[in-house]
């Protein structure tokens, strides 16, 4: 416990323990200042590929849409290579004196767990977690760029799986990385799974609390924290320092509040109303690509049929296409 806060990740300063996690196709500004308002300590954009920010892609900036100065959000990257990490993070830096919502990145966090083949056969992702000397230069050039003070990043991570199969979960690939991010991050999370189960499989927390007994910096627990007493445990059993909420947040983004001790993690119909419009208005004002409103809109309807007591259509946790 730092001062006030609840949580401290390099200088950054969070009110809660409770994180949300990189969604793709979900986590837009709006959703964020959402899940903020309710509780959440910081919040992730979705996974944005690296290479693409290093060639001025539009649409991947556009990405960042960290228009709200409120919200403390983190940026997530996807590099394979320090070079391709250095170029991205310096298209950032140079983009933003002409676009000041890019200012407004707090955090910037690698991804070492996309399950995407895509990916996997670029050498990205869950690829690198055996590959030591190559996490190092990435963590290196990550904190190089930190330093280097071109934006005011307050915290550099990294989100890990526990290896890219059972194999490496089992020769326990995850612990070196630990020893690695104290070394150079200010935090590291990890899901606790490999990357070939899937989100319905259980995760192995025992691998949470190893990985935590190893860090001297903030170990941030993921997987199957899917409502507020399933988070509050993992907090309780591993000692975790904070917990990365996915899909429950995608359920109901009052989870945060729940944890927060503030109220039910279930809304009132009259606060449904009000976040939907909010969140709409919000879309609107930053111009919010249809995907995300299209998919809150629904996830509002959802949450209104469940207060409602109607019985729940489809899936209500993963949009199409998503690298979760
Ligand atoms: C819709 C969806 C999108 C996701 N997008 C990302 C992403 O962009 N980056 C990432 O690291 N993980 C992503 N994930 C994985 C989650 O961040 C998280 O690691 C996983 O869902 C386990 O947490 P949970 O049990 O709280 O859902 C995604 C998951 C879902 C369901």
């Amino acid at each position: 416990m730092t001062g006030d806060s609840e949580l401290r990740l390099g200088t950054l300063a969070l009110s809660s323990r409770w994180l949300l996690a990189p969604l793709e196709s979900v986590s837009d500004c709006a959703f964020r200042r959402l899940c903020w308002q309710q509780g959440a300590g910081l919040t992730f954009t979705e996974m944005i590929r690296a290479r693409s920010l290093a060639r001025k892609n539009k649409s991947t900036l556009e990405l960042i849409d960290t228009y709200d100065a409120d919200v403390p959000t983190g940026i997530q990257l996807l590099a394979t290579s320090a070079g391709e990490l250095a170029d991205a993070l310096g298209v950032l830096a140079e983009a933003s004196k002409d676009a000041p919502h890019l200012r407004n990145v707090c955090a910037v966090d690698l991804n070492f767990g996309c399950p995407s083949p895509e990916i996997i056969r670029i050498g990205g992702g869950p690829a690198l977690l055996k590959r030591r000397g190559k996490l190092k230069e990435l963590f290196e050039a990550l904190r190089r760029f930190q330093r280097s003070q071109a934006l005011s990043i307050g915290a550099v991570g990294a989100k890990i799986r526990l290896g890219l199969n059972r194999a490496e979960q089992d020769q326990k690939v995850y612990l070196p990385i630990v020893e690695l991010a104290n070394e150079h991050l200010d935090y590291l999370t990890v899901h606790a799974r490999h990357a070939r189960q899937n989100s319905d499989e259980p995760a192995t927390w025992a691998a949470i609390t190893e990985a935590r007994a190893r860090a001297t910096i903030p170990l941030i627990g993921n997987g199957g924290a899917l409502d507020a007493a399933s988070a509050q445990r993992m907090r309780e059993e591993t000692g975790c320092a904070g917990v990365l909420i996915a899909r429950g947040a995608i359920r109901s983004p009052w989870i945060f509040r729940a944890l927060s001790g503030r109220g039910s993690s279930e809304p009132s119909t009259d606060e449904l109303e009000q976040a939907r419009v909010a969140y709409l208005t919000a879309a609107a004002a930053h111009h919010t690509k249809p995907k995300f409103v299209t998919w809150h809109t629904e996830g509002f309807e959802r949450m209104a049929r469940r207060l409602r007591g109607a019985p729940a259509r489809g899936d209500a946790t993963c949009p199409p296409s998503t690298n979760g």
